[in-house]
Order: C-alpha cells, then sequence, then structure tokens
C-alpha cells in the first residue's frame, strides 16, 4: 500500500549520483507552467499533491503567483511555506547591498529548507514557468543539491504561454531566437536585437520605454508584440506599436517573431 506522502518513482534526477540516506527528504523544483492551471504537467500535480511542504517566493505581505497556480490542486492550506523576498525592485539588481541582502535570505532559507529535508520531509519549491529557467528555485537549488536528492520537474515557460496565446510562432526554418532580460543597458539590447531573428524581452516592469526605444533602433518595432500575463486572468496581447502607455507589470514580455524560411 502506498504510503501518504509517498511519492511515484522519480523522473531520471539531476543529481542521479549523490547518495541517499534513508530518512532524507526531496527537494522538488516543480514548474508550475506560465499560469493557466491546466498547464501543469502530470508530474507538476503528483508532486503538489503529495510533497510534505509547498514552498513558494513572494513579495512581503502578497501571495505568490506560483502559489495562486497551485490552487487549482492544493486545497490544504497546512503544508504552505511563503519565502518572502527581503527587496525586490528597491534597489538595483547589482548594487552590493541588494546582492548581500539575498544571498543572506538564500542561505538563510537554504538552511531552513535543509533542516525539514534532513528529517525525511519532501519538499517542493513552486516555480512560476520552468524552474531552470530564470528562476529563483536556482539559487536553493545551488545550496542543497550536494546534500540532498533533487527532482526537478519542468515547466512551460512564460514565453513558450504568451507567443500561444499571441498565436504567433516563434521560431521558422533556421531562425536564432535571443532572451533578453529588459534590465540590460539600452546598448546592449540594441546589441543583441541587430542580431536576432527573432527576439523575447523578459522582466519588462519599468524598463519598457527603453525596450520599446532599443527595438526602435534596432529597426524591430513594427514586428514586436506585447503580452501582459499570458495565460492568466487579465492577460493583455497587443502589438507594441499600438499600445500607447509605457507600464508595464512584472508579468509581461515582449515577442519578436521570426520570420525565417517557409516553405
Ligand atoms: C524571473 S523570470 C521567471 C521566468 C520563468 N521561470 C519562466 O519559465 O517563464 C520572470 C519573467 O518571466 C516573464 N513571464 C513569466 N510568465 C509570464 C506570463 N505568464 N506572462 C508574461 N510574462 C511572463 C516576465 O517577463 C517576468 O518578468
Amino acid at each position: 500500500m502506498e504510503r501518504p506522502h509517498e511519492l511515484p518513482p522519480a523522473a531520471p534526477a539531476a543529481d542521479e549520483a549523490a547518495p541517499r540516506a534513508a530518512a532524507t527528504g526531496t527537494l522538488y523544483g516543480v514548474g508550475m507552467g506560465p499560469g493557466d492551471p491546466d498547464y501543469l504537467t502530470v508530474r507538476a500535480v503528483r508532486v503538489l499533491e503529495r510533497a510534505h511542504h509547498l514552498v513558494h517566493f513572494c513579495k512581503a505581505g502578497r501571495r505568490g503567483n506560483a502559489r495562486t497556480i497551485a490552487d487549482a490542486v492544493v486545497r490544504d492550506a497546512g503544508r504552505e511555506w511563503a519565502l518572502p523576498y527581503p527587496l525586490t525592485t528597491e534597489l538595483p539588481p547589482d548594487d552590493p547591498a541588494y546582492v548581500a541582502a539575498l544571498a543572506a535570505f538564500y542561505d538563510d532559507a537554504a538552511s531552513r529548507l535543509a533542516d525539514a529535508l534532513g528529517a525525511g520531509r519532501d519538499v517542493a519549491i513552486l516555480s512560476e514557468g520552468d524552474p531552470f529557467f530564470y528562476g529563483s528555485f536556482m539559487h536553493l537549488w545551488r545550496r542543497l543539491k550536494d546534500r540532498f536528492p533533487v527532482e526537478v520537474v519542468p515547466g512551460v515557460t512564460g514565453m513558450s504561454g504568451c507567443w500561444t496565446r499571441a498565436g504567433t510562432p516563434i521560431t521558422w526554418g533556421d531562425d536564432v531566437l535571443t532572451v533578453l532580460p529588459a534590465t540590460l543597458p539600452r546598448a546592449r539590447l540594441v546589441a543583441h536585437l541587430r542580431a536576432a531573428d527573432a527576439a523575447v524581452v523578459m522582466k519588462l516592469g519599468r524598463h519598457l520605454p527603453k525596450v520599446r526605444a532599443a527595438l526602435a533602433e534596432a529597426g524591430l518595432l513594427a514586428r514586436a508584440v506585447y503580452v501582459e500575463r499570458g495565460t492568466m486572468a487579465g492577460e493583455v496581447v497587443a502589438a507594441l506599436a499600438d499600445k500607447p502607455d509605457d507600464g508595464a507589470p512584472y508579468f509581461s514580455m515582449v515577442l519578436v517573431p521570426g520570420e525565417g524560411r517557409r516553405p
């Protein structure tokens, strides 16, 4: 008979060679997909149903989006564990104070998760999209992967959800796809965009005016599609050239579809 928290045989773990002590829990990085819970994978649902602890990152006082997606599966709040970031947009990401505060935050979180894992508890970190694609999960994974068994459950990425909802294929034939964080300086954005066949610009937020200008300079503004909250409630899809304002929430991106070979 299956024990209540026993998980079915795992997909090959990222770190299969690591020795597994009998009493040790597994660290799961669970890809939650782009927003619509219908895009959760079967494996993600299995892990969410059975892990002892469900951990999500959030802004202080707010519920994380990954946790909201889990509402479709998780009925009991007793397993939840919120990890509020000490700061989000208050300082630039390359400010030493920002780096130090986040490092301390991840160190502390990893040490608390290590206590649970060491006590034989399975811990699932809920990650928007795919855990290994710009995911905060990676910072905990890096700190814990050599001490505990790990399984990463891949997820449908946000960009995949966005180009699907925008109804536009992103790459054709030999198109090269360039993925850019909007946090880059304008000159680097322009250089990458000029060399790109197709592009995705993520982490827009307050950087949208800079991204718009970089796209114009690279001659790509007319092809750019703006997607906000793709597959979630409140989704917006528009040609960027038609977007009258420069407001963009955290969950937004710009797509530049490729124009490659179409036999
Ligand atoms: C830290 S990255 C995390 C990416 C995530 N791990 C993934 O696989 O998509 C956060 C950025 O992803 C983008 N993003 C993720 N999901 C999105 C969605 N459903 N709609 C629009 N943008 C999204 C936004 O640009 C956001 O700023």
